[in-house]
């Protein structure tokens, strides 16, 4: 028998925290030990053959962290990431469960593509991936009902390892977008099966007259800046109202992906009261960065949909302050810094990593601190409760992930961080294979020091 005993660590929970030692038995979590309790005692582990004791004093335990929003990129665009690359990327930020979007090549779209990721999937250890299915034509969705149909063991293998589907309204890399004559029968599959439905939310006809109008806009400098001004706000928020309108009409479990704007947030938090089944997700690009960022980053905080203004992000703070954004989710999205740096502006892809620095940006800011060099963003409160339900609780519950959290009994999944660690976030030294990071220099207090798992 194994066993390793984490000593004197602080729990974090939804409510609140807990000093507690964590005895790990052969991957299991076998006790809890809360100092708070009239019966403590510290566990004994010294009767065990093979013992290891953590010292983890002023660290923080969380259960390991979901972001159910990456793109691993294989098959087919290998050279950009691989799932072991990005799995090794979200283990060392603390995340140790990620939901893959359909945008790869091919599309996770058919059965064969969907058993393929998974088998992929199989090889990779210490990072549970999930999958979000794709539609953008009919047969894709004859598909999705046949999966969720079940009926067999194969059906009901793939349908576990799925998180929901992802549908694009508009053009994004990947070129995804929905056919518009499928979007109502989407909406009511996924309501049948209390399926979750992820909406990438831009409107198309928006975009396109935005495009037009300012694209060749010299006034607009550096050119990159347009991209903002090419996807509107108003694209976003009319996409929002739409698929909530559908959510209603349907009953569909709807969940938002990367909400970026005021006007998004606030259609979010009125669909809430209205008891309409709407949950929103935010990405740390959207918080940490404004359109003035495009002077400094050029094409390197181009993404979709694009950077807002500082109206914008403090709007999403706000959101994330009064509980209206559910989840925290990064929205991974690597190309590799030729592609990102050697195209003409605005054909550079869209899309930056992030999987590996949300813990310690969010954390940054839990514990009063600013990642930024300068005070452009106004943060609002978050704590450490709040990244738990975030980063684990919410989207767990969203996403059906099954994840037991850190209870006896419970696989021995925990990322153990010390809230204090001052560290600079350097490219070259994180391992997503594109080596690259937006927040290239920024100083973040709170690092990952240790991941148990055993899936
Ligand atoms: O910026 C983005 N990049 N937005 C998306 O919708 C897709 C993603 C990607 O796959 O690169
Ligand atoms: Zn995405």
């Amino acid at each position: 028998m194994s066993s390793l005993l984490i000593k004197d660590a602080t729990l974090v929970t939804s409510a609140n925290t807990e000093k507690v030692d964590v005895l790990i038995r052969d991957g299991l979590i076998d006790q809890l030990a809360f100092h708070d309790s009239p019966s403590y005692a510290l566990p004994s582990v010294s009767d065990d053959p093979v013992h290891e004791v953590v010292e983890a004093e002023g660290m923080l335990l969380f259960p390991g962290l979901i972001d159910n929003h990456v793109h691993f990129r294989e098959p087919g665009l290998t050279h950009k990431a691989t799932m072991k690359s990005e799995a090794a990327a979200a283990v060392a930020g603390g995340v140790t469960t990620v939901c893959e979007m359909p945008n790869t090549i091919p599309p996770t779209v058919t059965v064969a593509a969907l058993a393929d990721k998974i088998r992929r999937a199989s090889e990779v250890t210490e990072c549970d991936i999930r999958f979000f299915f794709g539609v953008t034509e009919e047969i894709h969705l004859a598909t999705l009902r046949e999966i969720l149909a079940g009926g067999n063991a194969e059906l009901e293998r793939l349908r576990s390892r799925l998180a929901g589907v992802k549908i694009y309204l508009d053009h994004s890399t990947g070129n995804q977008k929905i056919a518009d004559e499928l979007i109502g029968d989407v909406f009511k599959t996924c309501a049948e099966h209390g399926f979750p439905l992820v909406a990438h939310c831009e409107d198309p006809q928006l975009n396109k007259e935005a495009a037009e109008k300012y694209k060749d806009d010299e006034s607009i400098t550096p050119t990159v800046a347009r991209h903002s001004f090419m996807r509107p706000a108003q694209a976003e928020a009319k996409a929002i109202e739409y698929a909530i309108g559908m959510a209603k009409e349907h009953g569909t479990p709807l969940h938002i992906a990367h909400l970026s704007t005021s006007e998004g947030i606030e259609l979010v938090r009125r669909a809430k009261a209205d008891g309409i089944s709407v949950t929103c997700e935010v990405a740390p690009h959207h918080l940490f960065f404004t359109t003035d960022d495009y002077k400094r980053l050029g094409t390197l905080v181009k993404m979709n949909p694009p950077i807002r203004t500082v109206d914008h992000v403090e709007a999403l703070w706000k959101g994330i302050e009064d509980g209206t954004v559910d989840c925290i989710a990064t929205d991974h999205a690597p190309h590799t810094l030729e592609e990102k740096t050697e195209t003409e502006p605005l054909k550079a892809p869209s899309g930056v990593p992030g999987v590996e620095t949300m813990l310690s940006l969010l954390l940054t800011v839990a514990g009063g601190g600013n990642p930024r060099s300068d005070e452009s963003i106004t943060y609002y409160v978050v704590r450490i409760m709040d990244i738990f339900k975030l980063c684990f609780e919410n989207p767990n519950r969203i996403f059906g992930l099954g994840k037991t959290g850190i209870v006896e009994g419970a696989a021995a999944n925990m990322v153990l961080v010390d809230p204090h660690a001052q560290w600079t976030i350097e490219g070259k030294n994180l391992h997503s294979l594109c080596k690259w990071t937006p927040y290239e220099n920024w100083q973040v207090t709170g690092r990952v020091v240790r991941i148990f798992y055993a899936y």
